[in-house]
């Protein structure tokens, strides 16, 4: 079985759907409460025991950068007035040097293109790929889920979740091979975006992949796919016909932070939990309802 210690970030999109708010900020940053989006992903990631982490990553998303990194002015300041639990939130959970790679994936060709990208960073163990977008919130992180699945069968492995029919044009869905056995079961082939008259299924991808490196032989040749981008959903369809693949439930509760309402649901979850806001949290969405 292939080495499985590395974790790709693509954070390379432009935001389209968070405008203005991301004109000159990343998507990636925007905060649920108090920590942007990228840093819970990167915290499952490092949950589920990884331990090399590749963004792939575009311009103006330097923000990106500078959030994994020092920021000595800051924790000068904090360390000066004695502020032991602020100088945990600014680099408590921080990687040591050396396991963050950048790459620039130069144009946003797509989320194939991206993980494409990582290539060379690679080589030929196997990889996650955590799409910021999508946070997961259960007992036992998603992406450790993931890797018991794939420390059972070595095969590559998706996370999938249930939508309703009439989205299954938001997400790439699975073609299962027969029903779900122990919320898992064997992937025959996928399709990104389809109609909800085309789906073959209601069992979408939730952003969350373990993949064999091989899967870049297959990115090599992937030509434009669904909305003229370079689907990492139409290589996988490619590899699922000779390499095995299998899909398992994401047990837990999934927020969807790539559309508004998805993001605001996740905002009010997440504050309705928080010790220190939670209860007021809970007075003003009663004085509001
Ligand atoms: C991407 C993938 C899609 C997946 C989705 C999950 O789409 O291409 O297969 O279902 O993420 O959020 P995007 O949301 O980037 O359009």
């Amino acid at each position: 079985m292939k080495k499985l210690k590395k974790a790709v970030f693509p954070v390379g999109g432009l935001g389209t759907r968070f405008l203005p708010a991301t004109k000159a900020m990343p998507k990636e940053m925007l905060t649920l409460v108090d920590k942007p989006i990228i840093q819970y992903v990167f915290e499952e990631a490092i949950a589920a025991g990884f331990e090399e982490f590749i963004f792939i990553t575009g311009r103006n998303k330097n923000i990106i950068n500078n959030h994994f990194d020092h920021n000595y002015e800051l924790q000068k300041a904090l360390n000066d007035k004695a502020k032991k639990e602020e100088l945990e939130q600014t680099t408590g959970w921080m990687p040591e040097p050396g396991s963050i790679a950048f790459i620039r994936q130069q144009e946003p060709l797509g989320l194939g293109h991206a993980v494409w990208c990582a290539r060379n960073f690679i080589g030929d163990e196997a990889f996650a790929v955590l799409l910021p977008d999508e946070i997961m919130k259960s007992k036992k992180p998603c992406l450790q889920q993931m890797r018991e699945a794939y420390e059972q069968s070595g095969s590559s492995i998706i996370a999938v979740g249930e939508v309703e029919k009439k989205d299954t044009n938001k997400y790439g869905i699975i073609i299962p091979n027969g029903e779900l056995k122990n919320n898992s079961v064997r992937v025959k082939g996928m399709v990104e975006k389809p109609k909800p008259e085309d789906a073959p299924s209601n069992l979408a991808i939730i952003g969350r992949y373990i993949l064999d490196s091989d899967i870049f032989k297959y990115l090599d040749r992937t030509q434009k796919g669904a909305g003229g981008e370079i689907q990492l959903t139409d290589a996988m369809a490619e590899m699922a016909k000779t390499y095995e693949y299998n899909a398992v439930k994401f047990e837990g509760q999934r927020y969807d932070c790539g559309n508004k309402l998805g993001f605001i649901e996740a905002t009010i979850a997440f504050a309705l939990e928080r010790k220190d806001l939670g209860d007021d949290v809970k007075k003003l969405i009663k004085k509001y309802a």
